[in-house]
């Protein structure tokens, strides 16, 4: 198979209009759109991909950038990003469409005893006390985690255990909230503090949430004032053309790290490792992770604009392998159509929670984040090893590349109920050939 890259869409967006008050700006070349196949290396006139510091700036505030950036403010609000994090000031937070939210802390607890929602955007929530530490069944003897409703994996919303070995309470470590905030700095002798004075919070951060500074670095000299008049330099804000080292940092483990492993614990890769998991894909290895994704827009919100290219504007002549047009059908009523992440971005990887056996059946497995390896173990007799060390890390072959087990991509669905059963050692016997197999 050979993939052609005629029809992928422009990789990049044009810099749209500004709205007020950007009059009296000097507004400097458009960055231009391009394609091309993978991923181009054509020089881009942004100013600073250098320097994330922004030579030494403050941060000012996504509100700020929101004044004149207000297009990919609207947007960028609706994203997991941006409600990361959420100070809870009056009763449950609201959080947009079309998330749920989280309808109420756990028993016994009121909202005005919890200082911030962790997640509660997708897959789940934690949440902080007054104190800044995280509740857990450790201490507080209640069930502390929020599983959110999933249909994929057939969670309906409820309360679990978090913690149950804690004797003490459960920090909010720089480890966890680097990734959730924006100018996160760890507690440490040069810098002894913690936000808001909560003793739990091992550190401070400028803003909540990854919102712009988060990418873009502090922004307070991007912007000034000459006799009134707006001024804006643009080689005071990093543009991270390829999103790598941005990306990178928060979704590879630990914090920061080069993504040479990719962790796994209880047969689930852990969270947030996707540029480890790209790495690990063969094909993909080289692309990074703005050749699919717009950074400024939710995959929640508006799903097929987030995705700049889907696999089919790249990879032309696939079809769905024997799939076209099937519709699988549960038992408990959810329903998917089938689609090519059906198979190659199966839900590997476990933030929060994972389906009973009553609704993956006794060998089919279904966490609740997809996976970014894309690769299929087709190998009979390796189709239950793709984990290594006692299960604490993914298997990788002699060029690097890990590969997901059929327990997790054809075994999610084909375990009995309403659809026919296969085995873990039948699918694989099977899955070397699903694209040949004639699509009606
Ligand atoms: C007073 C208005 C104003 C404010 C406030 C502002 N910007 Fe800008 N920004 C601009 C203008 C004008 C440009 C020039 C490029 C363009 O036309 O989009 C720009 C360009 C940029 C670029 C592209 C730089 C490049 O080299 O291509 C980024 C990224 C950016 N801004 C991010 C931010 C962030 C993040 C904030 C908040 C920390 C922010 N801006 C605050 C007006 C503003
Ligand atoms: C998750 C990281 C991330 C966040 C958060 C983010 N950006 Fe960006 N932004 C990028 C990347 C990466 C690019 C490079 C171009 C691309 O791939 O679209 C970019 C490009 C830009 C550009 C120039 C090109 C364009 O698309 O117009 C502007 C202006 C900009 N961002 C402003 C903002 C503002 C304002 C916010 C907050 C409301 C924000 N960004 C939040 C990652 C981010
Ligand atoms: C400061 C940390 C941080 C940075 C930087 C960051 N992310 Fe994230 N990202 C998160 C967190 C936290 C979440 C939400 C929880 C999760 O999915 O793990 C998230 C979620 C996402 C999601 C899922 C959104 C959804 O609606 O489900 C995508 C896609 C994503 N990030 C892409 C990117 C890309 C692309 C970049 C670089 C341009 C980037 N992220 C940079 C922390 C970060
Ligand atoms: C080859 C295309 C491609 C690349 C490259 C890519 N992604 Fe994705 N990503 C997708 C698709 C497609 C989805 C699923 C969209 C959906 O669920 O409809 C997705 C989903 C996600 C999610 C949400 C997963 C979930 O189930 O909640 C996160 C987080 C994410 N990507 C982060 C990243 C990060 C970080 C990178 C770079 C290291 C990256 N992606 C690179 C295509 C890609
Ligand atoms: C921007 C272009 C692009 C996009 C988008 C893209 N791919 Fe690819 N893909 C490639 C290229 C290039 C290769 C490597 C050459 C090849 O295998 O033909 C590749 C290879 C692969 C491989 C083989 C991996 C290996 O090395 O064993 C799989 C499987 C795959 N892609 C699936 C997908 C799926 C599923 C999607 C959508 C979620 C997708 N691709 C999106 C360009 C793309
Ligand atoms: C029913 C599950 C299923 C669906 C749906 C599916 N694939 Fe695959 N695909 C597989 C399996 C299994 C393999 C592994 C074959 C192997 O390793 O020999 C594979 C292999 C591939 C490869 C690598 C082929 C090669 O020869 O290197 C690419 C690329 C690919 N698929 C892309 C796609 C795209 C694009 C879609 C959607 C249009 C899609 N697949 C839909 C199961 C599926
Ligand atoms: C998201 C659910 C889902 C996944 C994942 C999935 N399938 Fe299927 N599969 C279906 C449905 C639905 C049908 C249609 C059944 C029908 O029409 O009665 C089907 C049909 C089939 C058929 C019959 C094809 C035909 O032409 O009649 C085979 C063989 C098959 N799947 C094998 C696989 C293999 C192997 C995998 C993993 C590589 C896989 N499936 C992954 C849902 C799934």
């Amino acid at each position: 198979m050979r993939v052609t890259g005629n029809n992928v869409k422009s990789i990049r967006t044009t810099v749209g209009a500004l709205a007020a008050p950007t009059s009296g700006l000097i507004v400097v070349a458009l960055l231009t759109a391009f394609g091309g196949c993978p991923q181009p290396t054509d020089p881009i006139p942004a100013n600073n991909t250098t320097d994330p510091t922004n030579g030494g700036a403050s941060y000012i505030g996504s509100k700020t950038c929101a004044a004149c950036h207000s297009d990919i403010a609207a947007t960028q609000t609706l994203t997991a990003h941006a409600n990361a994090l959420t100070p809870v000031l009056d009763g449950a937070p609201v959080f947009p469409a079309p998330s749920a939210g989280v309808p109420e802390p756990p028993a016994g607890i009121d909202w005005a005893h919890v200082s911030y929602l962790i997640g509660g955007f997708k897959q789940g929530a934690l949440f902080l006390d007054a104190d800044g530490h995280i509740f857990s069944t450790g201490v507080d003897g209640i069930a502390t985690q929020w599983n959110a409703a999933l249909p994929v994996n057939g969670t309906t919303g409820e309360f679990v255990d978090f913690d149950s070995d804690a004797t003490t309470p459960v920090p909010y470590a720089f480890a966890r909230f680097s990734h959730e905030t924006t100018g996160a700095i760890a507690f440490s002798a040069a810098h002894p503090l913690t936000q808001e004075n909560r003793p739990g919070i091992e550190g401070t951060w400028a803003e909540p949430g990854v919102q712009c500074e988060a990418c873009h670095g502090p922004g307070s000299a991007h912007f000034f004032t000459v006799d009134g008049t707006p001024q804006i330099d643009r080689s005071r804000i990093f543009v991270d053309l390829t999103g790598v080292s941005t990306c990178k940092a928060c979704h590879s483990e630990p914090f920061g790290g080069d993504g040479d492993e990719i962790l796994a614990a209880d047969g689930f890769i852990l969270p947030r490792q996707q540029y480890a998991e790209l790495r690990a894909s063969g094909g993909h290895r080289d692309f990074s992770c703005t050749t699919c994704h717009d950074p400024h827009l939710s995959l929640s919100a508006n799903r097929d604009a987030a995705i700049r290219n889907d696999c089919t504007a790249c990879h032309v002549s696939v079809t769905k392998a024997g799939h076209v047009g099937k519709v699988f059908r549960r038992a408990d009523g959810y329903t998917e159509v089938l689609s090519c992440e059906s198979c190659h971005m199966p839900y590997a990887t476990r933030a929060f929670s994972e389906a009973s056996e009553s609704v993956a059946g006794p060998i089919g497995r279904i966490g609740d984040t997809r996976a970014h390896v894309f690769r299929i173990d087709t190998d009979p007799t390796t189709a239950d090893g793709q984990f290594k060390d006692a299960g604490t890390r993914l298997r990788l072959d002699a060029q690097g590349r890990a590969a997901i087990s059929v327990d997790f991509v054809c075994l999610r669905c084909h375990n009995g109920g309403e659809l026919f059963t296969l085995t873990t050692a039948r699918a694989a016997e099977i899955a070397p050939f699903v694209h040949d197999f004639p699509d009606d």
